[in-house]
């Protein structure tokens, strides 16, 4: 019987470890874009009702960052390579800076739909991978569990702003 040990990510398919650092590669320029749209929302905001959010996102700044760093080991450690700044194509056009710095439902509404984003499609790694490489989708789910977390804390923001029937 043939052994299946060194059968893994790194020595199956070259196809497979492709598609996976493609999906790797989407993931790593989500989280640079959430970056600069956290730090420039955290920045902007006017107001003392804001000043929750700024202090929120300022902090996930980091984690966001943390996560893009993650999924730029695992490309490497997957023979892929970390692209340049030149292949940067933004998507978060929700998260451009509101008319009014003091628009706090603007950016709750632009990071909830970030974080879904973000979710939707790590969670597509975590089944692409299911089988094919463990570590990245273990690594994967952590970040996803992440990214849950600050989806329902800005749902809980925009909730309260929709009680006041101000959202
Ligand atoms: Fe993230
Ligand atoms: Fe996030």
């Amino acid at each position: 019987m043939e052994s299946t040990a060194g059968k893994g990510i790194l020595d199956g398919d070259q196809a497979t470890r492709e598609k996976v650092v493609a999906l790797l590669t989407k993931a790593y320029w989500m989280e640079i874009e959430t970056v600069m749209s956290y730090i420039s929302a955290s920045t902007n905001l006017d107001g003392v009702r804001a000043q929750e959010i700024r202090e929120s996102l300022a902090e996930d700044v980091g984690e966001e960052l943390g996560h893009a760093k993650q999924f730029a080991t695992r490309i490497k450690e997957l023979y892929g390579v970390v692209p340049g700044s030149e292949d940067f194509a933004p998507e978060q056009s929700f998260l451009q800076p509101p008319g009014e710095q003091t628009d706090v439902i603007h950016v709750i509404r632009g990071v909830i739909k970030a974080e879904t984003g973000a979710i939707e499609h790590y969670t597509r790694i975590v089944e692409e991978t299911d089988g094919v490489d463990p570590v990245t989708q273990d690594m994967v789910i952590a970040i996803l569990r992440d990214e849950q977390g600050h989806r329902r804390l800005f749902e809980g923001f925009l909730r309260e702003y929709e009680l006041e029937g101000k959202a």
